[in-house]
């Protein structure tokens, strides 16, 4: 395979919890707790999981728009977690963000093309006119006419502001696209055309995502691999068809239980999922997962399973598998 764009190691991301009269830290919300995958050029790595189990956090904090409490985040062979701050800017115009809700991530006092030609201006790439030039071409790649340039965001329904966002993300030609969630915020009727719009220009332009989704389902055709996150930590990995054919992880397993598929090939031996996602300040002992593991033993109240490899390319975090 290619070599890693990105490398995560042991990425973590503790909020402090105040508390008392003098907002003493009491503890700490375990956000991303040891988080470690790679992405390789050109792939797709879909991470999924509950609300809640820090999959957003992930995605800011490997690029630092939120700062990583421990880690460390190699993207193209540099250091991200080593840079000062004129070099991390320099470095934003590679990895763009695509963010949930195309409502509120567009601005909405500015013009279409006000708002894709913003990144250009801020990384100072070409002339006026060149970047004129540049937004009704990309508004064209992305499915929309070069004439929306002078409308505002109100004017366009979910999907098309979608459009908008995925075009402003192009604009400065990145080589990582960090997708949060793109597609769960429209008309399902929408969800796949924009799917298609995604893998169409990751195939034009040999783009490598990292795409953020709640449930398998979602990804499961356009991610080449998948890692499912749990409570700040990643449970399993594998290639994306593996996985969806042969979890492993009980929490995958529930995970996909949980989800009514319309694949007659699908057959879910998994649990559906009882109870909510504890609290990330106050984990479980042992393995995260256990008071809703149907297997659970006195081992996994105990003893926190790592990530391991259990077959090729196949990474689990179970002493089911130990
Ligand atoms: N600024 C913050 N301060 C304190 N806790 C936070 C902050 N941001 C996120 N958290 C907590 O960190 C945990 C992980 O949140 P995160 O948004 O990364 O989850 P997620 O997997 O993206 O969820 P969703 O699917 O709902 O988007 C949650 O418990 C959340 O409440
Ligand atoms: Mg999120």
């Amino acid at each position: 395979m290619a070599e890693p764009l990105l490398t995560v190691e042991g990425l973590k991301k503790y909020y402090p919890i105040e508390g008392g009269v003098w907002r003493k830290t009491i503890g700490y919300v375990k956000a991303v707790d040891g988080v470690s995958f790679e992405v390789f050029k050109g792939e797709t790595f879909g991470l999924v999981g509950e609300s809640g189990c820090g999959k957003s956090t992930t995605g800011r904090a490997l690029m630092r728009l939120i700062e990583p409490t421990e880690g460390r985040v190699v993207f193209a062979g540099q250091d991200i977690t080593a840079l000062d701050k004129r070099m991390l800017r320099k470095l934003r115009k590679d990895i763009q963000m695509i963010f949930q809700d195309p409502f509120a991530s567009l601005n909405p006092r500015q013009t279409v093309g006000q708002i894709i030609e913003e990144p250009m201006i801020v990384h100072k790439i070409g002339t006026k006119a060149e970047r004129k030039k540049r937004v009704r071409e990309l508004l064209e790649v992305v499915g929309l006419s070069s004439a929306y340039a002078d409308r505002y965001p109100h004017q366009f329904s979910g999907g098309q502001r979608q459009r908008i966002g995925i075009a402003r993300a192009l604009a400065v030609d990145p080589k990582l696209i960090i997708a949060d969630e793109p597609i769960s915020a429209l008309d399902v009727s929408i969800q796949s055309q924009v799917l298609n719009l995604l893998q169409d220009l990751q195939e034009a332009f040999g783009l490598t995502f990292l795409f953020i989704a709640h449930d398998l389902s979602a990804v499961h055709h356009f991610a080449d691999r998948v890692g499912v996150m749990y409570l700040g930590r990643l449970v399993e990995v594998a290639e994306s068809d593996r996985l969806y054919a042969s979890p492993k992880h009980p929490y995958t397993k529930a995970l996909l239980a949980s989800v009514p598929v319309p694949d007659p090939d699908y057959k879910s031996e998994g649990e559906v999922l009882q109870g909510d996602v504890p609290n990330p300040a106050d984990p479980p002992s042992g393995c995260a997962f256990h008071p809703r593991c149907p297997f659970a033993t006195d081992h996994c109240r105990r003893v926190r399973p790592e990530l391991k490899t259990v077959e090729e390319e196949h990474r689990v975090a179970c002493h089911l598998y130990a």
